[in-house]
């Protein structure tokens, strides 16, 4: 992977709640608060074609059309493959995924136009298809790269025969997996999941890092809140040390969009925890005893 499409920020800005703040309805006062972050170091930014259905790509394209300065400065992610219901135009109107060559070319062009910027750094399939045929697949996707819309492919949620028979037949290698994972779902490190996904040289992303939130509940947030004050941290600024502490260092996707939180993380990025911290924190975790 070049240089430019290393994860250079303590953590991912993600954007699958955007829509649903009203206050950023207004494209100027989203500007600001971009070009806030931006000047904090935070410019990478996750999204999906499928967050807000359309709308949290197009929200952020209208705040970068008003901050032509930003365009050049933000790195983005993005995710395609997920048909919701209302974008179906079959009878069934169902949620389905699509991994099909043509599919997959007008998902980037579309991501392209909503967000406004030249290329998607990272473009993500962002659910396994049990229908991909993965040569046509992986022809979409090497010929983005190839024409230069897209920088890196990668994928989310993929189970490593998944993912290893689309990479059989790309030419491009691909870059990162996107998976949930955090104390509250520390599951893959534990089934061979996370290591499959080192030993493929996949860079790893950790959605959901606090959980979407559950990491502040019940025994885990109890100790979490305990074990941050001894460190003089927060509860949130701990849970992502915790990640950060693993082999690979996933670089955490954070949901929050309130200012004084993502600040506060900022903040706490350099906590480093010792091996003991981690597994008791583990422990709490999974309210068992490490075998
Ligand atoms: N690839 C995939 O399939 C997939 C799936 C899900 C998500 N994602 C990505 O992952 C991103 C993060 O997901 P997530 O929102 O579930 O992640 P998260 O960071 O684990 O959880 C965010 C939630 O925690 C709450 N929270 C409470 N106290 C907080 C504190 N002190 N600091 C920070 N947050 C606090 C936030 O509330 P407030 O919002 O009120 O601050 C928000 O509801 C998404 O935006 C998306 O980009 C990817």
């Amino acid at each position: 992977m070049s240089d430019d499409l290393i994860f250079d920020s303590p953590f991912i800005l993600g954007m699958m709640r955007l829509n649903e703040r009203p206050e950023f309805d207004d494209a100027d006062r989203f500007g600001d608060w971009l070009e806030s972050r931006v000047e904090r170091g935070l410019h990478w930014f996750d999204h999906a074609d499928s967050y807000g259905n359309h709308e949290g790509e197009k929200r952020f394209g209208e705040a970068l059309a008003r901050r032509p300065g930003l365009k050049s400065r933000v790195r983005v992610v993005t995710k395609g493959d997920i048909v919701l219901p209302s974008r179906d135009r079959s009878p069934f109107g169902v949620k389905h995924y699509d991994t099909s060559e043509r599919y997959l070319t007008s998902v980037i062009d579309g991501s392209l136009s909503r967000l406004g910027v030249e290329r998607l750094d990272h473009f993500l399939l962002h659910r396994p298809d049990p229908l991909m045929d993965a040569e046509a697949t992986a022809r979409a996707l090497d010929d983005a790269i190839d024409a230069g819309k897209v920088g890196a492919v990668g994928i989310s949620n993929f189970l490593p025969e998944q993912w290893r028979r689309l990479q059989a037949t790309m030419h491009h290698r691909l870059g990162v997996h996107q998976l949930e994972l955090s104390l509250a779902h520390p599951d893959a490190l534990f089934d061979g999941f996370y290591d499959a996904i080192l030993a493929d040289g996949l860079a790893p992303m950790a959605w959901s890092p606090l959980g979407g939130g559950s990491v502040f509940e019940d025994v885990l947030g109890t100790a979490l809140s305990r074990l941050a004050e001894q460190l003089n941290s927060t509860t949130a600024g701990l849970a992502l040390a915790w990640l950060r502490r693993l082999p690979g260092s996933p670089v955490p996707v954070i949901g929050t969009l309130n200012e004084r939180r993502i600040d506060n993380l900022l903040l706490s990025s350099n906590l480093e925890i010792d091996r003991p911290t981690w597994f008791a924190l583990l422990e709490e975790a999974r309210s068992h005893r490490v075998p």
